[in-house]
C-alpha cells in the first residue's frame, strides 16, 4: 500500500517516502508520502484559501458534512478498526471501541454545529450605556494546526477535526508519524461527503520540523496540540500570542475506600491500568487503597489481571499487545528497575519479549519513583495503601499533573469532599480516571495541559467572540 499526502482537496505525492511497521509483527504496512516544507508552505495557502469557503458555509451544510463522515465511517467499521489495530498495535476490540466512539464524535460535531451561540448583554447596568443594544457573535478562528498523537490515532484526530469544522474552520493536520493511516483514512471520508477543498490538508513527514512550522506560522491562528508535555512546552514557547489548546500527559490516580465491592473495583481497575497497553493519558498507574483492604484489594486485582491475554493486536482474544516501539518498554523497565532499588515490591511482570511488555504490578512504591512521580505510558500500576482518605487525597495531589482522578466510596460525604479537593480537570466518583465520554470537558490542570476538549468546549477554543454594539441614540 501506498498513502499519499492530502493537499488541497487532492492527493498528492510527497517529495520522499518512509516505510511503514507493523509495531507488534515488524511487517511492512504502507509506503507513506513525506512532505517536504514547500508542500507544507502549499498546503497552509490552500488551507487560508479555504477559510474562507468554510465560514461561507451555513451551520446546516457544516453539520452535514460532518454527519456524512460519521455514516461512512460506520458503513467502513471494520476496516477502520482493522487499521487502527494494525498500524498502532492496539487490540481490535479496542480498535472497535475507538471506531464507534470516532463516529460519535464526529456526531457531537454535527449536532454542536448548529448550537453556536453569542449572547445578549445588557448595556444599562453602567452609566453611559443606555439605549444600546450590545450581544456578541461566534467566528471561526480561522485556520487551525492540529497535532496529534499515536495512541487513539482516530478519535483524536476527530476530536481536532470534529469541532474545528463544526466552528467553521479549515485545518492543517500533522497526525503522529506512527499513526499516519488512520489519520488520512479519515481525511478520505471528508474528500467523499464533499468537504471544501483545502479546507483540510493532512501532512506528514518523521520528525519535528513539519509540526514546528505549523505553530510558527503567522497564517494559523490557532493550535490543538495532544501529546506530551515536554513538547507541549516547547508547543506554547513557539505559537506565541497564537491561543493553544494542550491536552498533556498524567499519572492518574483513583483512591479506593474501605466499604466497597472490592472485586467489581479492582476488576474496573485492571480495566483503567491496562487498556492499549496503558498508552492512554488517563491510564490507571496510581492506586491508592485503604489499609483495610489493601490485601484483598490486591488478591482480587491478582486474580483479574492474570485472566489477560498478551497477543496479536489482531486477534479478537487479545487485551494486550505491542507498545509502539522498542524504547517506550525499554524506557517502563528502566523505571520498574529503578523502583525497586528504592524499595517497590514487584507482584507481575517487570519484563518484555521485544514490544510485547508483561503487565506490571508494583506495590509499596516509594512516592519519589520515577513510576509514581511521571507519566509511564505503558502497562503498569503502582498500588499503595493509605491509612484514610485525607491521606489519598494528599499524595493524588502530590503531582505535577492533573487531569482526570478517581475516588471510590459508599459515602456521600467524602465522595463530594473528594471533589472539592481533588486537583484535577475531572474527578469520577465511583469510577476509573480512565473514564471519558467524547462530549465532555476534557482536559488538565498543572502540567497535564491548557483548555479543554469535548466537541462544545473545543469549540469554544476555536471560535473568536466579537462584540456587536448598536447605538439606538
Ligand atoms: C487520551 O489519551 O488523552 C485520550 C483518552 C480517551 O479519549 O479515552
Amino acid at each position: 500500500m501506498k498513502q499519499k499526502l492530502y493537499i488541497n482537496g487532492g492527493w498528492v505525492e510527497g517529495s520522499y517516502e518512509v516505510e511503514l511497521f507493523s509495531p507488534f509483527s515488524g511487517d511492512k504496512l504502507a509506503d507513506i508520502a513525506c512532505a517536504s516544507l514547500e508542500q507544507v508552505d502549499q498546503a497552509l495557502t490552500s488551507a487560508v484559501r479555504a477559510k474562507e469557503k468554510m465560514r461561507m458555509l451555513t451551520a446546516y451544510e457544516r453539520s452535514l458534512i460532518l454527519e456524512e463522515v460519521s455514516s461512512l465511517l460506520m458503513a467502513r467499521r471494520e476496516e477502520a478498526a482493522r487499521l487502527i489495530a494494525a498500524e498502532s498495535a492496539k487490540p481490535i476490540k479496542a480498535a472497535y471501541v475507538e471506531v464507534d466512539r470516532t463516529a460519535t464524535t464526529f456526531k457531537l460535531a454535527a449536532e454542536e454545529a448548529k448550537r453556536i451561540y453569542g449572547e445578549t448583554i445588557p448595556t444599562d447596568s453602567v452609566a453611559g450605556g443606555e439605549n444600546r443594544l450590545a450581544f456578541t457573535k461566534k467566528e471561526p478562528v480561522g485556520v487551525v494546526g492540529a497535532i496529534t498523537p499515536f495512541n487513539f490515532p482516530m478519535n483524536l484526530v476527530a476530536h481536532k477535526l470534529g469541532p474545528a469544522f463544526a466552528a467553521g474552520n479549515s485545518v492543517m493536520l500533522k497526525p503522529a508519524e506512527q499513526t499516519p493511516l488512520s489519520a488520512f483514512f479519515i481525511a478520505g471520508l471528508f474528500h467523499e461527503a464533499g468537504l471544501p477543498s483545502g479546507a483540510l490538508n493532512v501532512v506528514i513527514a518523521p520528525g519535528k520540523e513539519i509540526a514546528e512550522y505549523i505553530v510558527k506560522d503567522e497564517r494559523v491562528n490557532y493550535i490543538s496540540f495532544t501529546g506530551s508535555p515536554k513538547v507541549g512546552e516547547q508547543v506554547r514557547s513557539s505559537a506565541r500570542l497564537k491561543r493553544v489548546t494542550l491536552e498533556l500527559g498524567s499519572n492518574s490516580a483513583v483512591i479506593i475506600d474501605r466499604d466497597v465491592n472490592v472485586a467489581k473495583v479492582a476488576a474496573r481497575c485492571v480495566a483503567g491500568a491496562f487498556s492499549n497497553q496503558g498508552q492512554v493519558c488517563i491510564s490507571l498507574q496510581r492506586i491508592y487503597v485503604v489499609e483495610d483492604i489493601y490485601e484483598s484489594f490486591i488478591e482480587h486485582f491478582m486474580q483479574e489481571m492474570r485472566q489477560l491475554v498478551l497477543g496479536d493486536p489482531l486477534d479478537p482474544h487479545t487485551d494486550l499487545s505491542a507498545l509502539i516501539n522498542p524504547a517506550a518498554a525499554a524506557r517502563a523497565l528502566a523505571w520498574v528497575k529503578e523502583a525497586m532499588q528504592q524499595g517497590a515490591g514487584l507482584l507481575a511482570g517487570g519484563i518484555a519479549e521485544g514490544r510485547l511488555m508483561q503487565p506490571t504490578v508494583l506495590v509499596e512504591v516509594p512516592e519519589s519513583a520515577k513510576v509514581i512521580q511521571e507519566e509511564v505510558f505503558a502497562p503498569l500500576v503502582c498500588i499503595n495503601r493509605v491509612s484514610n482518605i485525607e491521606q489519598g487525597i494528599e499524595l493524588v495531589n502530590q503531582s505535577q499533573y492533573g487531569l482526570q482522578a478517581g475516588i471510590y466510596t459508599n459515602q456521600l460525604g467524602i465522595a463530594l469532599d473528594a471533589a472539592d479537593k481533588l486537583q484535577a480537570g475531572g474527578v469520577m466518583i465511583n469510577d476509573i480516571p480512565t473514564f471519558r465520554l467524547d462530549h465532555l470537558p476534557y482536559g488538565g490542570w498543572k502540567s497535564s495541559g491548557i483548555g479543554r476538549e469535548g466537541i462544545k468546549y473545543a469549540m469554544e477554543e476555536m471560535c473568536e467572540t466579537k462584540l456587536v454594539i448598536f447605538n439606538r441614540n
